[in-house]
């Protein structure tokens, strides 16, 4: 019996460190974000603090090019969206997207370096629509971005593709054999549900449509016949708020007093900056990013032959306001709205 323990003893104390080794260990800060003793409060941990703040530094800025010279439209060739700038805040915001997309390769990541004017490149042809998305984003959704409003940066930090984008996934077809064939799209610990069970779908769900409701609270005390939701849909509603929280880092009682999640009138002013979001999120993908599938080579489509697409994370990228809020519009003011 003696043996037992002197394997057992070891054995538990290995599995509790490795239970502890992903916990927060003070100091924690708090900030209290709703009435008093709802327990609405936001927990940072500061050395997580410094490690985003290290990750989210702002662009490089060359400063603002005031209007005045001749239109770009009538200097060059073929330019379609931009035609209305002088040409040199053409010049200015081509330097600038060359550092916010393609800092190594360049001019050259857009262009035939032969011919500026030609549209050979596919990377020309994405970046046309980019810069509409952008306008797009900030004069039409001024309710989520305003303030601040967004560059290419915001989302692709000088990298081609942004960090965070999504794709449909083919885990759907992976059986797990026996009884429980089909996963039903759920039970595999991915990151966008922050490795839980519920549903990885959601974003094919809620983020693709502008027409789907995100309501799953019973409005009555008892269950009716009438009106309920399903297990799934609910579920598929916590997915989506579990990714909202993570891509904001935030916890939910950030937009939500969790003893009424559905009451607006007990949430915070941010829930309905984020019921925007989603708006403008859906928006994005159906309008821009789901069309651009036509016009990607294979390699940069996913496993189901779609478009990457936008999510939270894909701004935010782990804080509440993107870039700490900096203004992104500050030296490129005709990314603010379509130049006329
Ligand atoms: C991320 C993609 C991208 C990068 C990098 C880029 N461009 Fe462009 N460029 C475009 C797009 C898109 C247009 C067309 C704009 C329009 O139609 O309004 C364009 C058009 C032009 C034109 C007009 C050509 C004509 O005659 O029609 C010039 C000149 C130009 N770019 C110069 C540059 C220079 C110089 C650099 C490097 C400092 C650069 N571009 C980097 C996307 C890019
Ligand atoms: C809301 C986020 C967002 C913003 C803002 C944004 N992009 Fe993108 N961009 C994406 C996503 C998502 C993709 C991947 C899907 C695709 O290629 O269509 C992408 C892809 C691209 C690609 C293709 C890269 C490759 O190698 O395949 C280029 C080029 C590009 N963006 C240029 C720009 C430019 C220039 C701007 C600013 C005028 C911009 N983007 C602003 C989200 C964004
Ligand atoms: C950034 C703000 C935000 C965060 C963080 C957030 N939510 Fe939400 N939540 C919303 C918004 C906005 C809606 C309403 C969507 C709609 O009506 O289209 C919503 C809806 C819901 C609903 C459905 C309410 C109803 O009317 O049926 C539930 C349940 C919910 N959230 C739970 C959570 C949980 C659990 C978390 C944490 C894991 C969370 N939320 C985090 C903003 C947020
Ligand atoms: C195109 C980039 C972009 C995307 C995608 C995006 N946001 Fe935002 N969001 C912003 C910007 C920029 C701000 C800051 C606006 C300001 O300065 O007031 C912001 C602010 C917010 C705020 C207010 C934060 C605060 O503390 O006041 C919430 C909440 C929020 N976003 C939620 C979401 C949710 C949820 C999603 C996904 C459904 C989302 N956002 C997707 C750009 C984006």
């Amino acid at each position: 019996m003696k043996d037992v323990w002197i394997v057992a003893i070891p054995f538990v104390f290995v599995l509790v460190l490795a239970a502890m080794s992903d916990w927060d260990h003070p100091p924690i800060d708090s900030t209290q974000k709703g009435f008093r003793g709802t327990g609405m409060v936001q927990v940072d941990n500061p050395r997580t603090e410094a490690d985003l703040a290290e990750r989210n530094q702002v662009w490089e800025s060359y400063g603002r090019v005031e209007p005045g010279g001749p239109p770009a439209g009538e200097v060059y060739e073929n330019v379609q969206v931009l035609g209305a700038l002088s040409q040199d805040q053409f010049d200015h915001l081509m330097l600038s997207i060359t550092t916010w997309v393609s800092p190594e390769e360049g001019c050259a990541y857009c262009h035939n370096e032969e011919n500026l004017a030609a549209d050979d490149v596919y990377t020309k042809i994405v970046s046309r629509r980019m810069i509409q998305m952008t306008q797009t984003i900030n004069s039409e959704w001024d309710t989520h971005v305003g303030g601040a409003g967004v560059n290419c940066f915001t989302c692709h930090r000088g990298q081609h593709v942004p960090e965070y984008v999504w794709v449909e996934e083919d885990h759907q077809k992976e059986t797990t054999g026996g009884f429980s064939a089909r996963r039903n799209n759920q039970n595999l610990g991915v990151e966008v549900t922050g490795y839980s069970s519920l549903p990885y779908d959601a974003l094919m769900r809620y983020l693709t449509k502008d027409d789907v409701e995100i309501r799953v609270a019973a409005l009555a005390a008892l269950p009716t016949t009438e009106g309920g939701e399903s297990i799934q849909k609910t579920e598929s509603t916590y997915s989506l708020m579990v990714h909202m929280s993570e891509g904001l880092g935030v916890n939910c009682t950030y937009c939500h007093n969790s003893r009424a999640f559905g009451d607006w009138e007990q949430s915070t002013p941010q829930r309905m900056t984020a019921w925007h979001g989603i708006e403008m999120v859906q928006n994005l993908n159906e309008e821009y990013l789901i069309p651009l599938q036509s016009a990607l080579p294979e390699n940069r489509l996913g496993p189901e032959g779609d478009a990457p697409k936008a999510m939270c994370t894909t701004c935010h990228q782990g804080i509440p306001k993107p870039m700490y809020g900096a203004n992104a519009l500050e030296d490129h003011p005709e990314l603010g709205a379509p130049v006329q």
